[in-house]
């Protein structure tokens, strides 16, 4: 929550001098020129290749090789079509310069400060590439050599490269382009190999040999997902580039960034490189995720990963064409082919890993202050929330707590009572979180902070250039910075946080300011001049350089330079926090991270990081949920109502009943405020648990928490740029008010039957946009036809300890049926589910009679019962209604709603409840 204030002037400055008007005006047909460089002689080079990949051999035209293109061959590029020869930002192109490297030069109109630009220099058709020399069969694919003959403008242009393609399941395909006579930096990802090929993918692979370039198709629809020779591949050391053509413009995932779901392919570029900033628009921020979703026509998706973790950016035009630019590493990509979005995700999932299930309570409410004076003061919040009656499952501390902001250490004065509060929070079934940032403080006088002295004694630190420890500054004054890709740092900081662990015995870790954050650029004595920190290609990141508000890029790491582990720093720290706290506590580890990278669901949460009190803000927050969905980490939200004091009683009271969906439902907010009215709690507490269920999924196949209206409904064009409402689960529609001053709100629904989530009134929507009575107590809320919800009564203080009976609730479908299910455990426990210690329900609505079956048992939910059943949509008034064959009373209402209560049934045996 730290974020180091973001100056004007770190915004990477663009070209200034844009004074003439564009002087193309006319762009003659795309293909006419294209026709004639992908001119297939139509020669089989491979005969029998099996899974449908064929090798073309095209003819060769040759190129003007880095010689002047003939104007009217540059004018011929149809605009959407012009990739960038001259990404540089510091520089103004000129026409020079563009010439220098062989490409086109058309001067345009530019506005002032904006980087979303159309480029001024652009590659020409026959710009020079590799050429796929030769394609040999694996036993689980092929691998090829490709050749360049012209040296592009970088240096260390790579002459030959290899290319492996695997086809790893019949809907993953794993493609690779690399040195092919020395070794490149890899990430050290694990990621499952395949053992055999793929028997019927469903997609085929061509290449186009000169230049070279591939071509992915779906073979149920011939949609052409990849086509790579729209423009030239570059590969030099520290410069890599791919640009494919997109069969829509429907493309989601790229971050992390604050923008709205559907990106635009108006020309933007999205810079990857974990900076510690306030969220802002269009800058790289504190995460990085390599990953795009696309809708192609028809409902079908795919996927694409890019397992690389250099600065890179990726740049979108409205072709609609994608380019990938990395400045390190090797070209190594998953494709997942779904074909629906929700299978997509899936898939990703299976390669990246799929997410923990957290513990229980890190679904709970969650308070937080920075500015808690004291230990005692915290102390009297939590007190101050029972006596409400508040639900609370953890309090909070931020680095208030710490003796000199060192981490290890609290304030012996100010926080006397921690020790005792947390005991406090043990004793009603709370817990409790405090923030721990990777910075470690220098010890002064030398020997007398363990952390450091014993760092230095096992040389755990980030080195410099020359082998010396790195000092930076951050909260405590001058720090070093473990490097968390050396195994002894885990075992160090396990020991730490042991040692704390015994003082004061936390619940949880809040891992903030690990992009790593530093305030000095690069280091107390900046950077040394180097082909790291000055590498011939910076990205668009913030601050125009690498080590811009972090460390050098030239750092040493055990595992390698951090110019290439930079943006791994916060996955490393939160595998090594999550393994420490299941070593401490022998529990699901619940670990929020400021931080992530792909893989990282597997340890930890995230919360967005913002913090400001605006109507805008609270809308941002719904894209980056359902983004960190896409990338594996479910367990994300945003701060509820914000931190500064301008947060008003509607604003907080709207974002309260919309962060009630958030999975990670955090607020920072002083109870005492108005606007933290216990009815907008009520609403969190009713649906925790489905978000217990929910995430259970998650942690089961991958699927996502909450949901995009699309992965629902992917063939209704009109959900593709939905973002201010989302899907909890498969089943409830969210529909937050987002703006001040209104009591009504519009929102989408799909076609199909819906229920009004709290009094079971049905909309029979054909596809439409609708508009609801939204008074400032109520968020509205739907439940999808044939689905059955779980729900339970909240407890007084947590809701994990609760024993309160359930009420299921089934929405029927058209033809009145419906089906649910619902995994129990005792919340904390580790692999509960490999070690069957759960209960699995499935529930489900057929011929007037509601079943429970119960597919698997355990004793912990025994002492579950269920109270009522509520039916949506039972169109004729029932005269009798037997539960487990005995007659039981039952109301209903004219809007087609019958209720049976009173029914004290266990969980654990299977039951039925017939109404005729
Ligand atoms: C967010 O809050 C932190 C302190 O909690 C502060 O340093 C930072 O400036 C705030 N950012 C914004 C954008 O308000
Ligand atoms: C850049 O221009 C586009 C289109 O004109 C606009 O939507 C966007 O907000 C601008 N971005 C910035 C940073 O000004
Ligand atoms: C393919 O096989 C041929 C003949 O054995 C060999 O010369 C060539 O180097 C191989 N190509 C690759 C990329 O392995
Ligand atoms: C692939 O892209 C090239 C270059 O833009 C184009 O000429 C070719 O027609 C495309 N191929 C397909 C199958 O779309
Ligand atoms: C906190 O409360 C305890 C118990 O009431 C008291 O002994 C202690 O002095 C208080 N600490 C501070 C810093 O006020
Ligand atoms: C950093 O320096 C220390 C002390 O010289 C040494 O023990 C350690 O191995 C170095 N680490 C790296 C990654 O170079
Ligand atoms: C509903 O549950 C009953 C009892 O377990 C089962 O026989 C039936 O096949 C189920 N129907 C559906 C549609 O799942």
């Amino acid at each position: 929550m730290k974020s180091y204030q973001k100056l004007a002037t770190d915004l990477p400055q663009p070209p200034d001098a844009y004074a003439e008007e564009e002087s193309i005006a006319r762009k003659p047909p795309y293909h006419r020129q294209l026709s004639t460089w992908w001119l297939c002689v139509g020669l089989l080079m491979v005969a029998v290749l099996l899974s449908g990949v064929t090798l073309w051999m095209l003819k060769q035209v040759p190129g003007d090789q880095l010689g002047q293109t003939p104007p009217e061959k540059c004018s011929a590029v149809p605009e959407p079509f012009r990739f960038d020869c001259y990404p540089e930002w510091s520089v103004v192109v000129t026409k020079e310069l563009c010439e220098s490297r062989g490409c086109c030069f058309i001067e345009r109109v530019q506005p002032r400060g904006n980087r979303s630009t159309k480029p001024w220099c652009f590659y020409p058709p026959d710009f020079p590439s590799y050429t796929l020399e030769s394609l040999n069969q694996t036993e689980l694919g092929m691998v090829g050599l490709l050749r360049r003959k012209v040296k592009a403008y970088y240096p260390r242009d790579i002459e030959r490269l290899q290319l492996s393609v695997e086809f790893e399941t019949d809907t993953r395909l794993h493609i690779k382009i690399t040195d092919s006579t020395s070794p490149r930096y890899e990430v050290p990802l694990e990621v499952p190999r395949a053992t055999k090929r793929a028997e019927n993918p469903i997609y085929s692979l061509e290449f186009s040999k000169e230049p070279f370039g591939l071509l992915l198709r779906r073979r149920a629809s011939g949609a052409v997902l990849l086509n790579t020779t729209v423009a030239p591949l570059i590969f030099a050391d520290q410069f890599l580039q791919i640009s494919t053509v997109l069969p829509s413009i429907f493309l989601y995932g790229l971050g992390e960034h604050r923008s709205h779901f559907l990106h635009s392919l108006d020309w933007s570029t999205l810079t990857l490189w974990a900076r510690d900033v306030p969220p802002m628009q269009f800058y790289n921020l504190y995460g990085v995720h390599p990953f795009y979703l696309l809708m192609e026509e028809g409902g079908a998706a795919h996927g694409v990963f890019l397992l690389n973790s250099n600065a890179m950016e990726v740049v979108l035009q409205p072709a609609p064409a994608l380019t990938w630019r990395t400045i390190g590493g090797v070209l190594d990509f998953y494709i997942f082919l779904g074909p629906d979005p929700n299978m997509v995700i899936q898939q990703y999932h299976q390669v990246i890993g799929f997410p923990a299930m957290p513990p229980l309570w890190g679904l709970g409410f969650h308070l937080c202050r920075w500015g808690y004076g004291t230990s005692n003061e915290t102390w009297q919040t939590v007190k101050a929330m029972r006596n409400y009656q508040i639900p609370q499952d953890a309090q909070w501390n931020d680095i208030d707590y710490m003796e000199g902001y060192r981490d290890f250490t609290y304030e012996p004065e100010k926080f006397d009572t921690l020790p005792q509060l947390v005991e406090d929070l043990h004793k009603h079934g709370q817990h409790y979180v405090m923030i721990t940032d990777p910075a470690i403080s220098s010890s002064n006088p030398p020997g007398s902070y363990w952390p450091y002295d014993e760092g230095l004694r096992r040389g755990i630190f980030i080195n410099t250039t020359e082998g010396q420890t790195l000092i930076g500054q951050v909260w405590p004054g001058l720090t070093a910075f473990p490097d968390f890709s050396n195994p002894d740092t885990s075992q160090w900081w396990l020991e730490n946080l042991n040692r704390f662990h015994a003082l004061v015995p936390f619940d949880g870790l809040w891992i903030d300011m690990n992009e790593p954050s530093n305030f000095k650029d690069g280091s107390v004595h900046g950077c040394p001049w180097g082909e790291f920190d000055n590498p011939p290609y910076v990205p668009a990141v913030l601050g125009g350089s690498l080590s811009s508000k972090t460390t050098c890029a030239s750092a040493k790491q055990r595992v390698s330079v951090h110019y290439n582990l930079h943006n791994l720093y916060g996955l490393m720290e939160a595998k090594a926090t999550a393994s420490a706290l299941i070593q401490i506590r022998g529990k699901r580890p619940f670990v929020i991270s400021r931080s992530t990278f792909p893989s990282q669901g597997r340890y930890s949460g995230h919360w967005l990081g913002d913090n400001r009190s605006k109507w805008s803000d609270m809308y941002w927050s719904i894209p980056g949920v359902l983004n960190f969905n896409l990338f594996g980490i479910p367990l994300v939200g945003a701060d509820i109502c914000g931190f500064s004091g301008t947060t008003t009683e509607e604003l907080c009271t709207r974002w309260t009943q919309l962060g009630a969906f958030y999975p990670f439902a955090r607020n920072h907010n002083y109870l005492n405020d108005k606007a933290q009215d216990p009815a907008a709690f009520s609403s969190v507490v009713r649906t925790a648990m489905k978000e217990v269920l929910l995430t259970h999924r998650a942690h089961l196949q991958g699927h996502t928490v909450a949901r995009p209206l699309f992965f629902e409904f992917p063939q209704d064009e009109i959900t593709y740029s939905i973002d201010k409402q989302f899907l909890w689960g498969r089943s409830l529609l969210v529909t937050p008010v987002l703006e001040p001053g209104v009591d009504s709100v519009t929102g989408y629904f799909p076609r199909g039957v819906w229920y009004d989530y709290y009094t079971g009134t049905s909309v029979n929507s054909s596809g439409e946009s609708l508009k609801m009575a939204a008074p400032l107590d109520h968020i509205n809320l739907h439940v999808r036809e044939g689905a059955i919800l779980p729900t339970q009564k909240p407890g007084s203080t947590s809701w994990v300890s609760s024993r309160n009976p359930l009420r299921l609730i089934a929405a029927l479908s058209q033809n009145a049926s419906a089906w649910g299910d619902l995994f129990w455990d005792d919340g904390e426990s580790l692999e509960t589910f490999e070690k069957g210690a759960y209960s699995y329900l499935v529930f489900n609505v057929t011929q007037n009679v509601f079943t429970s079956t119960v597919l698997h048992a355990n004793v912990e939910a025994t002492y579950i019962t269920v109270d009522t059943l509520t039916v949506y949509g039972v169109r004729d008034e029932p005269s009798r209604v037997t539960v487990n064959g005995k007659e039981n009373p039952f109301s209903y209402l004219d809007n087609q709603v019958l209720t049976v209560s009173h029914l004290n049934l266990k969980l654990s045996q299977g039951f039925s409840i017939r109404w005729q």
